[in-house]
């Protein structure tokens, strides 16, 4: 693979969970191979970029977000030449692979934290963060998992606490100690000497703490920890990284990713996904403003315009789908679906999507609380049960729970939708009969052949790739943004976010119409939009 330095701009980067994308071997668990049969799915949809969730061996308690070992794969997605082989296929067809980092924390079933708790002298015991009890408590008011629970979790053999900022059962590590610090720079280099070209850095703000501050994260060593990374890792192997961090504003954001910095590439922000949720949180739903959205989506390229570059993400593994949340289910499934892609990825940035949002996938219903497994539900269960009762529980969860993207990937209509011969290890899509890619790819509407245009749209165009941003309207459904380059066309995209009929304008003189999710034919002074209709113009 050519090493262009800046090549993460040029990226489309498409995310695979891989318990749930495809299974070769009928064990109900998507593995490798699986993913090795649906590579030309990718390529031909203009991806050149995968992400993959964590694939390491895991006892599986958040779906491998707690790692026991580093340094290999997990036999339920095969053998480590299994690996090898799908990313030596990934890199014949030109796509590039990143790996998940989960570092701020491991399993407390990984060989380190065992020994850890062995007690004050263990080996590996200052690899993670324990505190003498203050006061006959916890040494900080920091909250974990358990609602209303602490962070530190009491250890009664040695009579210290040891720290968990995310669930009871991934301690955190600490990166004080050098030869944490070593240890997780020499792994990463293992991979790239593997050929892997770059991570997602989950939760990777919280790698540095201060004790005293209200929030664990975003401590006062992040930025050294960072930069020693980049240093030792990331530069030498022209990697692309992208942070999760979650409420950041712009410019602390640019202090990780500026590129005279040193540090990561990108960071994801997800300030629009806080929109329509009661102050943010996730089962609140509240009413949606696609104003605000789009008013969100604007404030970030131009909070990063010039010094940084966006990753233009709406879904997740830890995220609904979009249509669920931004778009609409029913009639305008596949219109809105188009036009939210059309509105996220003709911004200024590289472009993320999750696997099945290219057919413009919606939630699965959950039936039952049995159905819904994933441990942050669990956790909510019973004071949602208990403030709204059963009934409105499974609504919640079925409009915002992380199991609604982690259905197995519906590939066709046949038993399973095709992801499995055997019992897949979560429920199915209840839709998946009729939203499949078998059908998408068969529909003269589908949705994945516009985002196969769209990507073709994008890659094709200059100004679309690195152009500037500017949100010209942004009212009663009509959203006009234009992107500029110099020397290059102006570009605009002119978006119906609303379910009526709208009156536009054309937004400028002449132009030639680029894209349109309606097949249409013509630019006029005046147009109607249908609902959700959206347009790429080059002026
Ligand atoms: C963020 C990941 O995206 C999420 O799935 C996981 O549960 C937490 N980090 C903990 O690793």
């Amino acid at each position: 693979m050519e090493t262009k330095k800046d090549w993460y701009k040029d990226a489309v980067v498409y995310q695979i969970y891989p318990k749930s994308f495809c299974d070769s071997n009928g064990d109900g668990i998507g593995d490798f191979k699986g993913i090795i049969s649906k590579l030309d799915y990718l390529k031909d949809l203009g991806v050149n970029t995968v992400w993959i969730s964590p694939c390491y061996p895991t006892p599986d308690k958040d779906n491998g977000y707690d790692i026991s070992d580093f340094d290999n794969v997990d036999p339920k997605f095969g053998t480590m030449e299994d690996f090898e082989e799908m990313l030596e296929e990934m890199h014949k067809r030109g796509i590039r692979l990143l790996m998940d980092l989960v570092v701020n924390h491991t399993s407390d079933e990984h060989e380190w934290f065992k020994s850890a708790i062995q007690g004050k002298d263990a080996k590996y015991r200052d690899y993670y963060i324990w505190k003498d009890p203050v006061n006959g408590g916890p040494p900080n008011k920091w909250g974990g998992d358990a609602i209303g629970g602490s962070a530190w979790i009491y250890d009664e053999k040695s009579g210290q606490y040891y720290l968990h900022v995310g669930f009871h059962y991934q301690p955190d590590l600490d990166w004080e100690n050098p030869k944490v610090r070593e240890e997780i720079a020499n792994m990463i280099n293992r991979w790239f000497d593997r050929g892997v070209d770059g991570f997602r850095c989950d939760v990777i703000n919280m790698i540095s703490k201060d004790f005293d501050a209200p929030h664990p994260g975003d401590g006062p060593r992040l930025h050294e920890f960072l930069h020693e990374l980049y240093e030792k890792c990331f530069k030498p192997h022209n990697a692309f990284t992208v942070g999760e961090v979650w409420d950041l504003p712009p410019e602390d954001s640019l202090m990780l990713t500026h590129p005279d910095r040193g540090e990561l590439t990108l960071a994801f922000q997800f300030e629009h996904m806080r929109v329509g949720r009661e102050d943010g949180k996730r089962f609140y739903p509240a009413e949606f403003k696609p104003h605000d959205f789009v008013d969100v989506l604007a404030k970030w390229q131009k909070g990063l315009n010039g010094e940084g570059w966006n990753a233009l993400c709406m879904e997740n593994h830890d995220q609904p789908r979009c249509l669920n949340r931004f778009g609409n289910t029913g009639k305008y499934r596949r219109e809105s679906a188009k036009m939210l892609a059309t509105l996220l990825y003709c911004q200024q940035g590289t472009p993320f999507l999750y696997e099945g949002q290219e057919l413009g996938c919606i939630n699965p219903i959950f039936h039952t609380l049995e159905e819904s497994i994933d441990i942050e539900s669990c956790n909510n269960q019973d004071i949602l049960v208990k403030k709204f009762g059963v009934e409105e529980t499974l609504r919640r969860f079925s409009f915002d729970s992380r199991d609604c993207g982690r259905v197995p990937m519906a590939w066709d209509d046949s038993e399973n939708g095709g992801f499995t011969t055997g019992k897949p290890w979560i429920k199915l899509n209840d839709f998946y009969k009729d939203i499949n890619a078998k059908n998408e790819l068969a529909a003269a509407d589908g949705v994945y052949g516009y985002y196969k245009n769209l990507f073709k749209v994008r890659a094709a165009n200059k100004t679309l790739m690195r152009g500037d941003f500017e949100l010209l309207k942004n009212a009663d459904g009509e959203v006009v943004f234009r992107r500029f380059l110099e020397g290059e066309k102006d570009v605009y995209v002119v978006l119906n976010y609303s379910e009526k009929k709208i009156k536009v304008n054309k937004p400028c003189k002449g132009g030639k119409l680029m894209l349109s999710t309606h097949q249409r034919k013509r630019l006029d002074e005046n147009m109607t939009l249908k609902p959700y209709e959206a347009m790429i113009v080059e002026a």
